[in-house]
């Protein structure tokens, strides 16, 4: 499976070291460590950090002052996966081309492994080296707000309960992908930015850039469904229609769903306040909507 363009190994490489010293074998005996440890370096993009890392950096932050504050986010995000995976949600088998951690450790332990990822995130943040107690409680608050009921949670919620229903229109499907994808998304560059110490002004257009990014990522997700491989995705495809799922290609088809992916992307590059059309966080966009995995 491909990551994510090599021009942010850096970046991904301090995130996988914060990572590794946050469970830095602690518990290795006890298998909620274990299932912890299976998903979090099982691969993934690393998208949501590398994110975050990139808007501190844009924000005029300090290299490697945030690299915990990301690794917080990964373990946030790995923790979302484990739980939309179980089967009383889309009861996948695959994920970052292993078995989920459900099938590999048991649900009971993929279930408390979730929990102890999103625990575990908000003591790093919480003690984010490099980051001003004051920020870091401010940064809590703001993705608290984007991963709680009021974003993805309610997301996941509201995916769901849409398998049961016809005849969603755009607007509600736009809404699902803005909670359940799109709020996490939108908050990791504000975050990065708020790290950074930047003023309200430019976390405002770090968020708005997320949240266009975030409801393209969705969409191309959505696509992935429909046109990838589970050789390239790491999961299984095909399983969105299977379930009943409200998607983007559902509703729109698969030329209108690439454009409107793509709009959102040249919006988002428009809103970034201190970044340059052909910069790091614009590629990052664009990536977004063209990978295939
Ligand atoms: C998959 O997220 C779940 C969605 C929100 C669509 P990613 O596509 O970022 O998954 P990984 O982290 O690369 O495995
Ligand atoms: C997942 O969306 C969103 C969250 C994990 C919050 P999907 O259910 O479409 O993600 P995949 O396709 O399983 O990765
Ligand atoms: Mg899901
Ligand atoms: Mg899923
Ligand atoms: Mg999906």
């Amino acid at each position: 499976m491909n990551a994510a363009p090599a021009r942010w190994d850096a970046h991904r490489k301090s995130v996988e070291r914060a990572l590794r010293e946050a469970l830095d074998g602690s518990g290795a005996d006890n298998r909620v460590v274990q299932a912890m440890q299976y998903s979090l370096t099982a691969g993934g993009k690393r998208v949501r950090p590398i994110l975050l890392l990139l808007a501190h950096e844009a924000a005029g932050g300090r290299a490697d002052g945030a690299a915990q504050a990301a690794a917080a986010l990964e373990m946030i995000h790995t923790y979302s996966l484990i739980h939309d995976d179980l089967p009383c949600m889309d009861d996948d088998d695959l994920r970052r081309g292993r078995a989920t951690c459900h099938v590999a450790f048991g649900e009971a332990a993929a279930l408390l492994a979730g929990d102890a990822l999103l625990t575990h995130a908000f003591a790093l943040l919480a003690e984010a080296p490099g980051v001003d107690p004051a920020v870091r409680c401010r940064m809590i608050a703001t993705l608290v707000g984007a991963i709680g009921y009021d974003g993805m949670i309610g997301g996941q919620m509201l995916d769901l309960d849409a398998e049961q229903k016809d005849g969603l229109s755009i607007a509600e499907l736009q809404t699902i992908h803005e909670r359940k994808t799109g709020a996490f998304l939108e908050a990791a560059p504000a975050l990065g930015a708020m790290a950074a110490g930047a003023t309200d002004e430019v976390v405002a257009g770090f968020r708005e850039y997320g949240r266009k990014i975030g409801l393209a990522f969705q969409i191309a997700d959505d696509l992935l469904d429909v046109t990838g491989t589970a050789e390239d995705a790491g999961k299984r495809v095909g399983k969105d229609a299977a379930r009943g799922k409200a998607t983007y290609p559902g509703l729109l088809g698969i030329d209108q769903s690439r454009a409107r992916a793509q709009e959102l992307v040249e919006d988002a590059i428009r809103a970034l306040p201190c970044d340059t059309a052909d910069g790091d966080l614009a590629v990052l966009a664009r990536y977004i909507v063209e990978r295939i995995h």
